[in-house]
């Protein structure tokens, strides 16, 4: 039982709109997105945006000095380090360093929250690129990055509501979905509050609308293959029960893979 006041509507809503760390990352965060979302990029391409970041570059050459990776050789360069790894890989990884490092950590979010939120997210990105991959429909890494940023909208309720943590477990316990919940209590959802963010920050009209429908229930565009993949590969890393259809089926048979990915991931951003 919520044990404090309740946040109204507005609240998270001016709250959505006050977040303020992606202003002065724009520049770098709308060419990685540009690189990132463009089937036609290439290596060179990704790594004329990332040598810029200090940050990402260094974590990329420690990456391909990593157990993973290494093949005894010493690595100091970033296009050296990039090779090594692949750039399918790299993709992904700078898809979510630049979301951790940049955001997410930005945020000031509880420990605790941010690791479950980040976990959650990644399993939830593994899964969707799994399914877009073997299901040949949208670009895999398209529907990792739109994943990882699905549930954008709970930084929100998880900064501004106290016991939210609380809310999301009696969600799990009455087996009943989060947004009912936070719709009942705050007149809001996570999916509306993120779609503020999205448009904020001027996200892919895409990714805007996943993170707006991605429980279901939207219609968005006519784009339902993009939610119907969020939408399984979020409930899949989040063992609730699905009903049956080649789309489960495929994650179940890649269960341990997914798990290997996301412990990978964590590893990589020094989560664990
Ligand atoms: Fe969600
Ligand atoms: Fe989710």
């Amino acid at each position: 039982m919520p044990t404090t006041a309740p946040v109204p509507r507005e609240k998270l809503i001016n709250q959505a709109g006050e977040i303020k760390v992606i202003p002065t990352l724009n520049a770098i965060v709308d060419r990685v997105f540009k690189v990132l979302g463009n089937n036609n990029s290439s290596f060179n391409d990704l790594s004329d945006v990332v040598k810029y970041d200090q940050a990402i570059s260094s974590k990329i050459i420690s990456i391909a000095n990593s157990a993973y990776y290494s093949r005894g050789v010493e690595i100091f360069n970033l296009q050296r380090a990039m090779l090594t790894i692949g750039f399918e890989e790299i993709r992904g990884i700078v898809t979510c360093l630049l979301l951790m490092e940049n955001i997410m950590k930005k945020l000031r979010l509880r420990e605790e929250d941010l690791l479950a939120l980040w976990k959650h997210s990644i399993g939830v990105a593994c899964a969707a690129r799994i399914l877009s991959e073997r299901m040949l429909v949208e670009d895999p890494q398209k529907m990792f990055t739109a994943s990882l940023l699905h549930d954008i909208g709970k930084i929100v309720f998880y900064l501004a509501v106290p016991d939210y943590g609380e809310l999301l477990r009696e969600a799990k316990t009455a087996d009943t979905d989060i947004v009912v919940l936070e719709r009942d209590r705050f007149g809001v959802d996570h999916q509306e509050i993120g779609y503020i963010i999205a448009v904020k920050w001027k996200f892919p009209h895409d990714f805007a609308q996943i993170i707006h429908h991605h429980h279901g229930g939207g219609k968005g565009d006519g784009q339902d293959v993009l939610f119907r993949i969020v939408n399984i590969a979020d409930r899949f890393a989040s063992n609730d029960a699905i009903p049956q259809s080649t789309e489960v089926f495929i994650l179940e048979k890649e269960r341990n893979a997914i798990a290997f990915e996301v412990e990978k991931i964590m590893n990589f951003l020094q989560l664990v």
